[in-house]
């Protein structure tokens, strides 16, 4: 016993970066050459080479994945006072991008199966609160244009994406994936944040690669993508006089960030590798305990098992995680459900009891890239523990 404490009195993390490749190497290369602002090789590259993993013609990078969903949004013309339909079990950014448009969110419940948006929920919405006029959806009470559909690929499984491009070609409705959280994930063999009209991923500290903090849209429209990059360069048509044909955004990501992004996306297989090896330590230590529903992966796709999430079968997770942070075992709940945030709440949000269940009973648990396996053992040990020791 003695000897556990000694070797995990260490805080065992939930989810940080792993730098273990050419970011050195490539930031310093920007330091020597003083190439570390908006302009730079590394940028280029890295769109570039995040085109190329995520199967799109098309990449723009941009500060961080807030405003790669902002730029997305209003690149596809979601303009004030139309609503957005919305993953309700996701992290804030992404409703917040849609407000930061001017648009209204409407949170869609999650399905049971993997926690992602319900399709069906959202084709209730449309058929029964909707209606088609002149080709645009328009919500009947309100008046407003139902101008976008913006699924969530949370934790790292990817939605089930054919039910909600179906829909959006019914309800002539844009589709922007939020794949922040799915980089590397496939939906039927095709990467997420190729499969709608544009993307958007995250780089911030706790993602799967990480440049501090930073995004990235993506697109098979060469017409979008020239739009994004004009919108998240400041708009800036002619650089003597510095003339802007509009008012855009200063959202484009640095060389030097870019740099650590190059290096970090040379060794996602590797890391996407651990991940599944960190999977299969789980399924191995958990997988026959009775209270805990080990992570789902789909059928239709693969995971990127991004951000390791067990659910509880008897247990909210509060006892369990202060018991485990107790330990020095750092977990996390899923995100406050969107219809129940105070910041959305002057909304007339609808009910999502599956977010509901689901944000009482599931728990994010440690799976960074550089995790042992006797660190997964002990996790698991006192994960045992904790469900005989608290109610
Ligand atoms: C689902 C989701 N959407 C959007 C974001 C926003 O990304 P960023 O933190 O880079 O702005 C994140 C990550 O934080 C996220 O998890």
């Amino acid at each position: 016993m003695a000897s556990e404490n000694n070797q995990f009195h260490e805080l065992i993390p939930l989810s940080i970066p792993h730098i273990a490749g050419n970011e050195w190497k490539y930031v310093k290369d920007c330091l020597d050459t003083g190439w570390v602002s908006s302009v730079g090789s590394y940028v280029n590259q890295f769109e570039e080479d995040f085109a190329n993993v995520t199967e799109t013609s098309h990449a723009v990078a941009c500060v961080n994945g807030t405003a790669a969903l902002h730029t997305a949004l209003i690149t596809c013309g979601v303009n004030p006072g139309d609503q957005v339909l919305v993953s309700n079990l996701t992290f804030i950014a992404s409703a917040n991008s849609i407000s930061h448009a001017g648009a209204t969110p409407i949170f869609i419940d999650a399905e049971p199966d993997y926690w992602q948006i319900n399709p069906t929920e959202a084709e209730n919405y449309l058929r029964n609160e909707c209606q088609m006029v002149n080709g645009e959806s328009i919500h009947r009470s309100s008046g407003q244009r139902v101008k976008a559909i913006m699924p969530v690929h949370i934790l790292g499984n990817p939605v089930d994406m054919d039910p909600i491009l179906t829909l959006a070609k019914e309800f002539n409705l844009t589709v922007i994936e939020d794949a922040t959280e799915s980089l590397g994930a496939t939906y039927k063999g095709k990467p997420v944040g190729s499969l709608g009209d544009m993307a958007a991923f995250s780089f911030n500290g706790n993602k799967l690669i990480s440049t501090g903090g930073g995004g990235m849209i993506t697109t098979n429209n060469p017409a979008l993508a020239q739009r994004a990059k004009h919108l998240t360069t400041t708009a800036k048509i002619e650089p003597i006089e510095f003339i802007h044909d509009e008012i855009g955004y200063n959202y484009r990501l640095v060389n030097l960030l870019a740099a650590v992004g190059v290096a970090q996306l040379e060794q996602l297989p590797a890391f996407l590798a651990k991940k599944q090896e960190i999977t299969s330590w789980y399924a191995e230590l958990l997988g026959d305990h009775p209270g805990i529903q080990l992570m789902p992966e789909p059928a239709y796709g693969t995971s990127a098992k991004w951000l390791y999430t067990i659910r509880l079968r008897n247990n909210h997770w509060k006892p369990i995680y202060e018991f485990l942070a107790g330990k020095n075992i750092q977990t996390r709940p899923l995100w406050q459900p969107m219809h129940e945030s105070p910041a959305y709440s002057q909304l007339n949000n609808r009910n999502c009891p599956i977010s509901e269940l689901l944000q009482t009973h599931c728990l994010s648990i440690p799976c960074s890239v550089n995790l042992t396996k006797s660190q997964a053992e002990h996790v698991a040990t006192q994960l045992k523990l904790a469900l005989t020791q608290v109610k």
